[in-house]
């Protein structure tokens, strides 16, 4: 674990800061609001958590990078009590849900072999049920400030399947869930949880595993399907997070915010109408 101490004040915390959406949050909330950032990640990118630190350390706020399974009950407990003693009780105003660690594959078709049990049980630990385990370790340390916000991250699989993400999309389901009923429990204590829902964005992690002409075919069905006619970006999503701090959105709970662009609205357009254009009157 690394750590700078450049300035005091409330802090984020982020499960999977080291990539894609949780790095890009990271950076976004050390600039506005100007939060301390306390991520976790596992250490794959090892790189990209040393920018990120760079990136947040530059803003003049302090950054704490830890290595660990955010996803696993013994994981966040060593988390949160490394928090604890580093930002000390009541200086979590954000909590941000980035964890990306699932199985891909059919239950029962297909070419390879099912998803085994053990892959569903562990794509719900990280993408779900994690989610709840670091409410819980928030909550019994103490460890959130008056009006903190807790966030999670989906996608609009739950709306519309694409094959071979049953599991990621359950887990998905069940974090919407989670996110309804904690919304409830921490509500009376003051606290919002909400989950933001966005589309595909292009992060390093889908860079890394999808060859150029997959990459030019997923931009150019974005181009199709959204209706502004591009892919929404990282730095769209995370500007939008530093508005979901303020007193302005403190109505929102348990709320499912749709900032997916309308990416779902024309599919059926698109396939019943080859050229995605208005139907013939
Ligand atoms: N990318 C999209 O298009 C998109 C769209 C909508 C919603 N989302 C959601 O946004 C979230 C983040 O996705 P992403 O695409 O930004 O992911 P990503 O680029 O793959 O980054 C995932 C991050 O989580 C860390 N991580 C994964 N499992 C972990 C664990 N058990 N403990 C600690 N750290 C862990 C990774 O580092 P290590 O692997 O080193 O641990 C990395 O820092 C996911 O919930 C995803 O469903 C993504």
């Amino acid at each position: 674990m690394s750590a700078a101490r450049t300035s005091e004040g409330p802090w984020a915390v982020i499960a999977g800061a080291s990539s894609g959406t949780g790095a890009a949050i990271a950076v976004q909330v050390a600039r506005q609001p100007g939060l301390n950032v306390f991520g976790m990640h596992r250490g794959r990118y090892l790189d990209q958590a040393a920018e990120v630190e760079r990136q947040v350390l530059a803003t003049g706020r302090r950054m704490v990078m830890m290595q660990g399974d955010a996803g696993t009950p013994e994981g966040v407990a060593r988390g949160a009590d490394a928090l604890l003693a580093t930002a000390g009780p009541r200086s979590v105003k954000l909590f941000v849900h980035a964890l990306a660690s699932a199985s891909v594959g059919q239950f029962i078709t297909g070419d390879k072999q099912p998803l085994h049990p053990r892959q569903l049980a562990r794509t719900f630990e990280s993408m779900a049920h994690s989610f709840v385990y670091w409410a819980q370790a928030l909550v019994a340390r103490d460890l959130l400030t008056p009006s903190a916000r807790l966030l999670g991250l989906t996608n609009p699989l739950t709306e519309s399947l694409l094959h071979n993400t049953g599991a990621i999309t359950a887990a998905k389901a069940a974090l919407e869930i989670y996110v309804r009923h904690l919304a409830l429990e921490l509500g009376p204590l003051g606290h919002r949880v909400n989950l933001l829902k966005f589309g595909t964005v292009m992060t390093p992690a889908i860079r890394h595993v999808c060859t150029p002409e997959v990459l030019e075919r997923l931009e150019e069905a974005h181009r199709r399907i959204n209706p502004a006619g591009r892919m929404c970006t990282l730095e769209e999503v995370a500007r939008i997070v530093p508005t979901l701090l303020g007193d302005e959105a403190e109505w929102f709970n348990g709320a499912t915010i749709d900032f997916t662009g309308g990416m779902t609205l024309r599919l059926l357009d698109l396939v019943l109408n080859e050229e995605g254009g208005p139907p013939a009157s």
